[in-house]
């Protein structure tokens, strides 16, 4: 809790959907073991780590734990969950690469597993089934659910799907991820007259007690306020090479980086294709963002106060595509495309698919437009999201990003 806005604070929560009691037991279960955590270290997490254990503590965390979180009845709706017409675009795009010999494919952070479902349905149609469809998830629960939901819709493609427990050392073929990277865990900073400093998070009783310069008690707190440590390397050498001005708090994501490198390193052909919202550098870091792009999510209510409702909001940050593209380059791979969704779904034929609707069929077709206008619309998913390919030993033009390329703004 930021002990500076508790008045505002409590009045947000206020008109909040209340948790059930069930929500509030796993709660206040992760409070005590990130307390815990917090304790056993010197009284401070980086923020990173603060969103990991909201995020995927095992059984307690946002992902972790059973609540339904995407869609309609969750927390916040993404593409996939929104129409159809994704996933048939998506379909055509890899059904390009397979014609190229890329049989396989990886999908990372499946959610639902709506998204899976709905790509192997339209690629059946196109006669582009993959010899073999991984799913790496993160989270047990969601493995469960998206096994329930493709046992139910496609049982006689479940020979092909493979759920796998970590990346393997070395895979031919197409990587890819809708909205996984800004579910990463974040590094924090913020600069100041004194340098850049990390934040983290401790304990309100901690915070309270170096204020005071008093003795902690034993009594176990379940409230966090933030709390900034010098960074270290190699968060300092990030923070500097970003000359980011006096005043700024921003994330940068050493963990997304870490995870570009390790997929490109392990993708010995093929194609990595990564879907999500965000910019290149120089919006990320625009001083109309000072003080960065945190946004927690519950029950289609969106705030950017991370410290509350833990392990029942999530807790997402935008995806800088300029670190996420020099981390790929460095490991080896090339540039293909970078445009936005709006672009990427055009070239792949979202107008065409929406006509082969017939307008007269009015309910079918009228949520079909309305869902298109949603994925389109610059208002909307259309320009924020942007769609990223990287390339492994393979150098061919993509037909997602024929018209509209955005390299230039990496
Ligand atoms: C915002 S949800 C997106 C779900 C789905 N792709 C969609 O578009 O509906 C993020 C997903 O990524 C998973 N996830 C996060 N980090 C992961 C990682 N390092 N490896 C695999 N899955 C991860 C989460 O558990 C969750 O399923």
């Amino acid at each position: 809790m930021n002990p500076s806005q508790p008045s505002s604070l409590s009045a947000f929560l206020a008109d909040l959907p209340k948790p059930s009691p069930q929500a509030l037991a796993v709660s206040d279960a992760l409070c005590r073991l990130i307390t815990q955590e917090i304790r056993a270290n010197n009284e401070w997490i980086s923020f990173a780590r603060f969103m990991e254990l909201a995020l995927y503590a095992p059984g307690l965390g946002y992902y972790s734990a059973g609540s339904q979180k995407l869609g309609a009845a969750g927390d916040f709706t993404t593409a996939p969950e929104l129409s159809p017409l994704f996933a048939a675009c998506l379909a055509r795009q890899l059904a390009q690469l397979f014609a190229q010999g890329l049989q396989r494919i990886l999908e990372l952070g499946a959610g639902s597993g709506r998204l899976a479902c709905d790509l192997l349905v339209h690629l059946a149609k196109l006669n582009a089934l993959p010899e073999h469809y991984f799913i790496l998830e993160l989270s047990a629960e969601l493995q469960q659910r998206q096994r329930h939901l493709l046992e139910q819709e496609v049982p006689h493609l479940l020979p092909r799907i493979h759920w796998l427990s970590t990346l393997p050392e070395e895979f031919e073929g197409v990587i890819f991820a809708n909205e996984l990277l800004d579910a990463t865990p974040t590094h924090r900073v913020r600069i100041t007259p004194e340098g850049v400093e990390e934040i983290g998070v401790t304990t309100l009783a901690a915070h309270v007690a170096h204020v005071a310069g008093a003795p902690l008690t034993d009594e176990v707190t379940t409230s966090f306020c933030l709390a900034y440590r010098p960074a270290s390397e190699p968060l300092l050498f990030a923070a500097q090479a970003l000359s980011l001005d006096l005043g700024f708090e921003a994330e940068i994501n050493l963990n997304t980086r870490a995870l570009i490198s390790s997929l490109t390193q392990r993708l010995s052909r093929g194609v990595m294709l990564l879907i999500d919202y965000g910019f290149g550098a120089a919006e990320f870091y625009h001083p109309q963002r000072h003080l960065g792009t945190l946004m927690c999510h519950y029950r289609h209510h969106a705030h950017d106060n991370p410290l509350v409702l833990l392990g029942l909001q999530d807790i997402t940050a935008h995806v800088d595509f300029t670190a996420v593209t020099e981390a790929a380059i460095k490991s080896g791979a090339h540039l293909l495309g970078y445009t936005t969704q709006a672009h990427f779904l055009i070239n792949c034929g979202i107008t065409q698919l929406l006509s082969d609707s017939n307008p007269q069929e009015v309910q079918r077709y009228a949520p079909l437009a309305a869902q298109a206008n949603q994925l389109l619309s610059p208002a909307e998913m259309g320009e924020l999201f942007k769609v990223i390919a990287f390339g492994k030993h393979c150098a061919f033009p993509l037909l997602g990003f024929a018209r509209g390329d955005k390299s230039h703004a990496l």
